[in-house]
Order: C-alpha cells, then sequence, then structure tokens
C-alpha cells in the first residue's frame, strides 16, 4: 500500500529547516512539501491575508492525501493554526509551541529573546504562550523583516547578510538574554550569522527543528507512524514561484542532488475546495 504522506506549509523556502530534521528524525515516512514562494514574505502581510493564504496551501495538500499537517512557518502558525485546528479532521501542528517549550527548557536566567516577522512579533504568541508556563521570564522581542528577502534569495551567507544580521541584532544583543527563539523558519539558513553576533554565550532555539520532535511522539499517539518497508519515501516539493531557485536553495540545504521541485500556480491553489470529509 502506498504510504500516506506528511505536509508541511511555508510562504517560501524556510519550511525546508524543518524538512531537513523531519527527514533525518522520521526516515520511514513520506513528504509532500508547498512553499508560497510568489507571494513570499508573509511576515508584513495582514492577519486575515496570511490565514487565507495558509488555508490555499492547506486545501492543495489535503488533496494529496495528507495525513498530517506541519505548519513549517511561524507567521502562519500565528494567523491560522487555532483555525486549522478546529476545522480538519487531521492532526495540525504549529512551530510557536514546541519552540517556546524549549526555551523555557533552556534558559537559566529566566531571559529569552525572540526573533521573527513583523507578523509573529505583533501576535505576541511567543510571549503569550512562555509567560503562560512561566510568568516570572523576562522575554525581549525583535522582529527582523530584513532577513527572509536575504534568505529566499539565496543570499544568507553574504556579506550584505553578515551586515544586516549585526544591525537588527543589535538592541536584542544590549538585554543579555541567554536563550534566543528563532521564531521564523527561515531563519537558521542564518544560525552562524545570528550566533556569531550573539554571542556563543547565548543558545539558539530552532523552533522548526523542536516541532519534528513533537511530530514523532504524534504520529506514535494517533497511530499513524509508517514502519520500515520496501515502499520508496516519496519527498515531493512544490512552490508558487521560481522552480529554479528553489531547487538551489533546496538541494544544498537539504544536500539532496535529485530533488523533484513542480510549480504551481496560486490560481490553481486558489481553484481546488476543501473536502467535506475533511472536516471534522
Ligand atoms: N518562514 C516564515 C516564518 O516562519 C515566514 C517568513 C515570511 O514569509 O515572512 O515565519
Amino acid at each position: 500500500m502506498k504510504k500516506q504522506a506528511i505536509g508541511l506549509l511555508d510562504s517560501g523556502v524556510g519550511g525546508l529547516t524543518v524538512m531537513k530534521e523531519a527527514m533525518k528524525q522520521l526516515p520511514n515516512e513520506s513528504f509532500y512539501y508547498i512553499g508560497d514562494t510568489a507571494r513570499c514574505p508573509y511576515g508584513p502581510r495582514p492577519e486575515e491575508q496570511v490565514k487565507a493564504f495558509t488555508w490555499d496551501l492547506t486545501r492543495f495538500l489535503l488533496d494529496k492525501n495528507i495525513k498530517m499537517l506541519i505548519i513549517a512557518c511561524n507567521t502562519a502558525t500565528a494567523a491560522a493554526l487555532p483555525e486549522l485546528k478546529r476545522v480538519l479532521k487531521i492532526p495540525v501542528i504549529g512551530v510557536i509551541l514546541p519552540g517556546s517549550r524549549a526555551a523555557i527548557k533552556t534558559t537559566h536566567q529566566g531571559r529569552i529573546g525572540v526573533i521573527g516577522t513583523e507578523g509573529t512579533i505583533r501576535s505576541e504568541e511567543y510571549r503569550k504562550a512562555i509567560k503562560k508556563k512561566q510568568q516570572q521570564t523576562e522575554v525581549f522581542s525583535q522582529a527582523c523583516p530584513k532577513f527572509v528577502p536575504l534568505v529566499e534569495s539565496n543570499q544568507f551567507n553574504s556579506a550584505i547578510a553578515k551586515k544586516v544580521v549585526t544591525e537588527s541584532l543589535r538592541d536584542l544583543k544590549r538585554q543579555k538574554v541567554d536563550t534566543l527563539v528563532m521564531g521564523c523558519t527561515h531563519y537558521p539558513l542564518l544560525k552562524p550569522l545570528i550566533q556569531n553576533v550573539m554571542g556563543e554565550q547565548v543558545t539558539l532555539i530552532d523552533s522548526g527543528a523542536e516541532t519534528v520532535n513533537e511530530v514523532s511522539v504524534l504520529l506514535d499517539y494517533y497511530d499513524l507512524a509508517e514502519e520500515k518497508t520496501d515502499q520508496p519515501n516519496e519527498r515531493k516539493f512544490y512552490t508558487t514561484g521560481s522552480v529554479n531557485m528553489f531547487k538551489d536553495i533546496a538541494s544544498s540545504w537539504l544536500k539532496m542532488n535529485e530533488i523533484e521541485v513542480e510549480h504551481v500556480s496560486v490560481e490553481e491553489l486558489k481553484g481546488i475546495e476543501l473536502n467535506e470529509s475533511d472536516r471534522k
């Protein structure tokens, strides 16, 4: 029998940082990934629009019969997770709670920094999640709107990137946090630069990677984990933007030579309706 895949979505290539960890931790699983590169970035957009875009990507993945959905994007998690969970039958996992839990576990001095897109920081979802579990912890948030365009244009190792990261984190550095949540799935591609600016004493939390630990537990809980079989695992990638740019970033980040990337237009996404059988 064909394996049922896990679906991942993001505004672009950021969710690949989650995908990389998922492939490592869950080698028997098949994955379908969609990046909405044509409409990236989501960060500066109004919440209602991000929610609508997230639904477009979700319907596309549901149409491919996924068994679980990972919202591999903090901005989309902040805007759409409660609604998706309320409406859909399959388990839906966001990246904010796992990132918050890991930060609480890591901090020694109760000083946590959170960096993310404007949408994620404006939503205050990290602050709320951390404070709910540990009221006394201080949370210092900083939106870094210039990071995502650097990653999407494959310039995350450049001299410009170094300058942008240094300038963007200047204020946050003064807060002397001991833990910093990379609250945007694009940011782990800038991790060496972020670590260099913040200093070795600051522990960086990759919200996406933390999410995969929880996905692994949930697969067992819902009895959805695949056994090791002779069936090949599928890893399929879709983008609403440039296939070549996506392929370049994905193959180097995931260290995969053969990578299957298909273009799907935004119009196509909008044409897919939510199947009644996907509702709770
Ligand atoms: N990767 C996304 C996140 O985790 C969104 C970046 C964007 O499109 O602004 O927030």
